[in-house]
This record gives structure tokens, sequence and C-alpha cells, in this order.
């Protein structure tokens, strides 16, 4: 769906159907019917008017994620609470500075994220570039996982999926599992991945392909980096440029180590898979033109810290039948309370523990953070995400230009179930 004028209108309706996953008819939960949801096109400057519908079980709302908009109101709210059969209309407007960019939508009800994630509500929010990269095509590719039952419903979580945070047997490449796409040598071609997994890490790897990095979530680095492989943590999303060489390629995610619930408890399963087949033969494709480097970018490195701060991530009581605590600063989520409050206009420096034995994604609505350390190693580029990776017993440090947009919103780790289980604290900038 593309904004017209400068307005994009839609009806968003979330509800259980009939779909086809790896050539079973299955129930999961949809966006208007699909796996994933409908394609969000816009442009900075527009405004974006969503009627929502829920036709769901259970409470839900919408979240924009990484959306640089208003946290409040009818905007990105996710204090929001929309009951079966309920409506509710939203209204995003980007700025005439918003960054360009892949973004995605899910449902953000405290409670059942998680679930409502995993069983297929998301959807993805592309931002055009004012000036078009030159590519041969671009390819959209929302990875999400999930896992049926011998019923074709949706397999419930077990206590331990709750503490872990659950993953799917099964990851799909827009809604497709063993998906196939074809191209010319010397194709350049730009793929927007989207990792749409309620707690699956994506290591991806596309061997045979030249795969240059050109940023992830709203960062985009000064030039294209060259790379063998990455990392997309449950939120992220990357920029990529593929420049196509003949022969067979499978783009897979290799398996990720996110640590386990406690010592000795068995580490979390975070499997390999292939997700999408790239085959490259025919004609050589004519050469495209060069990709423009970027203007110098604000780089939070050179400003003025106005404030310091550290936020512990922590997990506890994992013992045998224990639900375990989860906790930023010794706290559990509770909307009532304020957890952090930032004066407008403030650029800070937040240092994020994780005392824990498992990786923990940290991610911050509405103002994007500056990738500054991640355990004590100097990341060079200006390197700007919405989630972050905070691994096991180890620390990453961001900065944040708090500017722009006031309002109440939240922070919390994107493995779902944790956020569901507590993770999460209250911010407010004003
Ligand atoms: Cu993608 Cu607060 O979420
Ligand atoms: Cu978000
Ligand atoms: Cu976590």
């Amino acid at each position: 769906l593309m904004s017209a004028d400068g307005r994009l209108e839609l009806t968003l309706t979330a509800a259980l159907a009939e779909v086809v996953v790896a050539g079973s008819p299955v129930r999961a939960l949809t966006y208007n019917g699909g796996l994933p949801g409908p394609t969000l096109r816009v442009r900075a400057g527009d405004r974006i008017t969503l009627a929502f519908r829920n036709e769901l079980g259970a409470p839900t709302n919408l979240h924009a994620h990484g959306l640089v908009v208003s946290p409040e109101g009818n905007s990105d709210n996710v204090f929001v609470m929309i009951d079966p059969g309920g409506s509710h209309d939203y209204e995003y407007v980007l700025g005439a500075d918003h960054p360009p960019g892949v973004f995605w939508y899910h449902p953000h009800h405290h409670g059942n994220s998680a679930e409502q994630l995993f069983g297929g509500l998301y959807g993805a929010i592309i931002v055009e570039d004012e000036t078009p990269i030159p590519v041969t095509r671009e390819r959209l590719l929302v990875i999400s996982d999930i896992a049926f039952d011998a019923n074709g419903d949706v397999r419930v979580a077990s206590q331990f999926d709750r503490m872990t945070g659950r993953e799917g047997d099964l990851v799909m490449v827009n809604g497709q599992v063993g998906a196939a796409v074809a191209a010319n040598p010397g194709d350049r071609e730009r793929w927007r991945i989207v990792n749409a997994c309620s707690s699956r890490y994506l290591r991806l790897r596309l061997d045979g392909q030249r795969m240059q990095l050109l940023g992830v979530d709203s960062g985009r680095y000064d030039e294209p980096a060259d790379v063998e492989e990455f990392v997309l943590t449950p939120g992220n999303r990357a920029d990529v440029l593929v420049t196509a060489a003949a022969g067979e390629s499978v783009l897979r995610t290799l398996p990720f180590d996110r640590g386990s619930t406690m010592m000795g408890a068995p580490p979390s399963a975070t499997s390999g898979a292939d997700l999408l087949a790239f085959s490259v033969g025919g004609a050589r494709a004519e050469a495209v033109d060069e990709v423009p480097t970027q203007s110098a970018r604000r780089d939070l490195r050179l400003e003025e810290v106005a404030g310091w701060r550290t936020l512990t991530l922590a997990m506890g009581g994992m013992g045998m039948g224990g639900g375990g605590s989860f906790t930023i600063d010794g706290r559990s989520f509770d909307e009532a309370r304020i957890d952090t409050e930032v004066a407008l206009g403030a650029v800070e420096e937040w240092t994020i523990v994780n005392t824990s034995t498992m990786s923990h994604p940290f991610h911050l609505h509405v103002w994007p953070m500056q990738l500054i350390e991640v355990d004590g190693a100097t990341v060079d580029a200006v390197d700007r995400r919405d989630v972050v990776e905070v691994p096991a017993r180890g620390s990453t440090v961001v900065r944040i230009a708090f500017e722009g947009l006031t309002g109440t919103t939240v922070y919390h780790c994107h493995i779902l179930d944790h956020e569901d289980n507590g993770m999460m604290g209250v911010i407010r900038t004003g």
C-alpha cells in the first residue's frame, strides 16, 4: 500500500485466519488475512491513518516499531488497549526529516505480545529514500518463525518457552517456507530484511554472493560495508546490497548461542535454517550506477553528554518450577510508574548491563540509539539502531539524542516473552 499526496489510509484487522504454510492448511493470527500483513510504503512528511479492528479473542494494540512518531494520543501509544471486538483509529505523522529505511508493526499489549507476534501478527513499513539508491530491483524479506501442533493450530508455548523466549521450528520468508528467487549475474539488488521473530536471533549468510550492509534499523553507514555474515536480533532490520554472481546460493540463518536461563539449564535452541534459494544465471545484466556516499551524519560521540545512566537487565528465580523474574533495575514493568525521566534536547549515554546468563536485545521506542561499545569493544562506524544486543554477563553502551518528540513510552527486551514477563520500563521525555 503506497501513500499518495502525503497520505496513506488503510484498515487493518487482526483476526484468526486459515493460511497455507509449508503446503499445509493451518490457522494463524493475521493482519488482513495474510502472512505477513500488508506492506506500508510512505515518505518523510507523510500521514498514516489506520482504522484498526480487533477480531482476536484477546486484547491487543498496534506498535509502529522504529518509526520516529509521537508515542502519545492516537499515535504510537503502546498503553492503548483494544478489547476483542473493539477498534481504534491510529494516526502517525512522520516528520519532514524522518529517516528512510525499513520499519515494522506488531502487537504491543503487555502480557500477550509474544503470543500474538509468534502467531503471525507482523508487517513491514518502508520509508522511501529521498533519492533512490540505484539498484536492479528491491526485495523485502520479512523473516518470522512459527510452530504448529498436529491440529494445525499455532503451538502453545510451554513454561520453559516463556522463560527462554519461544522459537518456532518453521522459519519463513514473507510467510513462505522454502522460498526461491532468481536474478541475472551483475544485478545489484537491495534486500530489506526484517527480523520479525519473537525470540530467534538471525545470523545471516549468503555464500557465493557479495553482500554489503547499508545499515541496520534506521541507521545508514557512510559507505556500504562488505560483510560475510551479520546478526539481526529480534526487532532489528538490515538494509543490504547484494551483487549477484552466477551460481546457486542460499540465504541461511546459522545457529546462534543466546545462552540459557540459568547455569546448567539447557541452552536455548536457536538452530540454523535455509531461508531463501537465490539462483543467478542467464545473460549478464547492465551495470548499475555506483551507490552514492552518505553525506556526513550526526555523530553523538562528538557531542556533549548531559547525563549518564546505567540500566541493569536481570533474570532471577529460574529454579525448578519457578516462573522467574525479569527486571530492569530490579523492577518488573508497571505502566503506572515512570522509571526514567529525560529532558527534551539532552544527549545521554546509557550503559546497559546484563547480569543474566542469556542475551537480551534492548529496544527503546521513538529515539534511536547510537552504538558506542559492546562488551568493551568500541564501535567505529556511526551505527544507529533501535534494538541493540546486550550479551550475557556483558554490557552495551549507547548514546541517545532525546529530541524532536516528547511523551511517555517504553524500553524493553525484544525477546517478547521477556517483555511480557516484565523486562520493560517506562520513559518520559519532556
Ligand atoms: Cu518492536 Cu516495543 O517493540
Ligand atoms: Cu518498538
Ligand atoms: Cu530478554
